[in-house]
């Protein structure tokens, strides 16, 4: 191999050796002078920054996202006016696993999206599902632990999933989704992705209008089942981390058709579902897909730790022409993730170039760790003396909607339809075909087999009874002649799934 560079410290003094360490004689104490040997053991102990606490696992690449359509009648968002073109990143992650565990796991995929725009960063935080398994961000915490490990064990545990879900049957309609062949991809291509969330659009002219966003794939859906991935996460614990890299390599770059469904403002007091519940889609025969635009993945990170992993994206991030909807999801995320940022990365970590708004910067923000960016008097607002003042003529109407009422901690008000089911019977009756239910029924009788026990798992015959009357009866029956199988006496005892840890207590 011919030389390069030579090796510096990080202060870019030229070191020594690669490979000795400072000692007195060849067999000597290493001498504390070694400054290089120190800094290369310093820096090693501090590399990692802690994980995400929620989507730890995950990888992604750069790219672009091109209008195609003009949806200028809907938002006077400078991403999404026609002809633009905006240099973006995107990760993709699972949820519940740490940060080295398989890619083929069961679980919704994070389709995390952040685009460089002219008038700042635009941060649209989705997964490949269109809905989400609780609607309320005081149960976010209480879900994600459930899925995650135990106390005692630091084992997972489907029976505390099961517990949790059959306990909050508002997570029907994901978990119908999830135990589906969609709850598997076969790659991350080769999933859609979804806001999930309402927005509102704004256009110029100040009218409001409600979105949802669909990332289409252009590689066609497709998906493993159950065997296929648990043969890949023994065989290759990072199959979609590689399998995206690879093909950008190859010079095959995946790409998405954004569609939006819009809803007049004034629709959704009347619409027959909640049209803010995240449990819920709009389906398309009432609101159908509007193409946007394509995102094309192009480019890899160089640097996974810098581009990706300290990559941030939060759903606070949104442009003039989009904003928020009463979705009480979407608005306790908009805390979140700054938060997580601030502690995971540190509180300048809008400095990193992969967060940076690549659109001028003015913000009376200062000092704080790792600070590089050199700040310039005045450091207050308001000021006499030239410093960056709001544009309110332009930008002073925050995107809203009317709100009043007493405070409360309720339910959302029901519309005709909503229920916690029907949604998800429509899936199960209207979507899928017979060989996709056959595959839902050995996916869920296999998960409630893996140490499910009483009384959770009656809960689950009965919530999916609910979800619909023969996947229920075949998910009962499914259980209880495998468990007889295995455990015959169980099954006579009408506890036919007792989990090991049951057993031995
Ligand atoms: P449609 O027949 O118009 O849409 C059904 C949609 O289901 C398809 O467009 C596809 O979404 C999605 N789909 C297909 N196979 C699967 C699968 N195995 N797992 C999950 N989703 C799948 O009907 P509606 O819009 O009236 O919706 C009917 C039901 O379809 C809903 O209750 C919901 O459960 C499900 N669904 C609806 C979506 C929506 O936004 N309306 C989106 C996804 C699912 P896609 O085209 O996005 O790939
Ligand atoms: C990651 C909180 C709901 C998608 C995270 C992180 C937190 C969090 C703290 C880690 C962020 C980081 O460290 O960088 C919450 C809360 C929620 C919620 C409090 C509900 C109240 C959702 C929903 C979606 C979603 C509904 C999808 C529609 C994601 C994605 C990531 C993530 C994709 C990974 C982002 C990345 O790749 O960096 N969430 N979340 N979350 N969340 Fe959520």
């Amino acid at each position: 191999m011919t030389r390069t560079e030579r090796t510096t410290t990080d202060a870019g003094i030229p070191v020594e050796s690669d490979e000795h360490s400072l000692t007195v004689g060849p067999g000597g104490p290493i001498l504390l002078q070694d400054h290089y040997l120190i800094e290369q053991m310093a820096q090693f102990n501090r590399e990692r920054v802690p994980e995400r606490q929620p989507h730890a696992k995950g990888s992604g690449a750069f790219g672009r996202f091109e209008v195609t359509a003009d949806v200028s009648r809907y938002t006077k968002a400078a991403v999404f006016q026609p002809g633009a073109k905006t240099e973006m990143v995107a990760r993709f992650s699972t949820v519940a696993g740490e940060r080295g565990s398989p890619d083929t796991w069961r679980d919704p995929r994070g389709f995390a999206l952040k685009f460089y725009t002219t008038e700042g960063v635009y941060d649209l935080v989705g997964n490949n599902t269109p809905v989400f398994f609780v609607k309320d961000p005081l149960k976010f915490q209480h879900f994600i632990r459930s899925q995650k490990r135990r106390a005692d064990n630091n084992l997972r545990d489907h029976d505390m999933q099961w517990d949790f879900w059959t306990l909050s049957p508002e997570s029907a309609h994901q978990v119908t989704w999830l135990m589906g062949d969609r709850g598997i991809p076969r790659t991350w291509r080769h999933m859609n992705g979804y806001s999930s969330h309402t927005y509102l659009w704004v256009n110029a002219q100040n009218e409001r209008f409600w979105v949802k966003y669909h990332f289409k794939t252009d590689q066609g859906v497709e998906f493993f089942t159950q065997d296929e991935a648990d043969q890949m996460a023994s065989a290759d614990t990072d199959y979609h981390t590689r399998d995206l890299f690879e093909a950008i390599a190859r010079g095959e770059h995946p790409s998405w058709t954004l569609h939006v469904q819009v809803m007049p403002y004034g629709d959704a007091e009347g619409y027959r579902f909640n049209p803010f519940d995240l449990t819920k889609v709009w389906p398309h025969g009432d609101y159908p897909l509007i193409e946007v635009g394509r995102m094309t993945l192009d480019r890899n990170p160089t640097d996974h730790h810098a581009e990706i992993e300290q990559a941030a994206f939060e759903p606070n991030n949104m442009v003039p022409g989009i904003g928020p909807s009463p979705d009480r999801m979407l608005l306790g995320r908009m805390f979140a993730y700054a938060d997580a940022h601030r502690h995971r990365i540190g509180s300048n970590y809008k400095q990193l170039p992969v967060n940076a708004s690549k659109s001028p910067v003015h913000s009376y923000t200062k000092d704080g760790a790792m600070r590089y960016t050199n700040v310039s008097d005045p450091v207050y607002a308001p000021n006499s003396k030239g410093g960056p003042q709001a544009d309110v003529e332009n930008y002073g109407t925050p995107a809203g909607w009317h709100a009043d009422g007493e405070i409360t901690r309720s339910a959302y008000v029901d519309h005709t339809e909503d229920d916690d089911w029907g949604q998800a019977g429509t899936m199960v009756r209207e979507v899928l075909d017979d060989a996709a239910r056959e595959r839902l029924v050995t996916n869920i009788v296999g998960h409630l087999l893996n140490g499910v026990g009483e009384p959770v798992l009656q809960r689950a015959f009965d919530y999916w009874h609910n979800v619909d009357k023969d996947l229920g009866d075949r998910v009962e029956s499914g259980v209880r002649a495998k468990a007889g199988e295995k455990d015959p006496k169980a099954a006579e005892q009408g506890n036919p799934a007792r989990s090991e840890m049951q057993r031995k207590a």
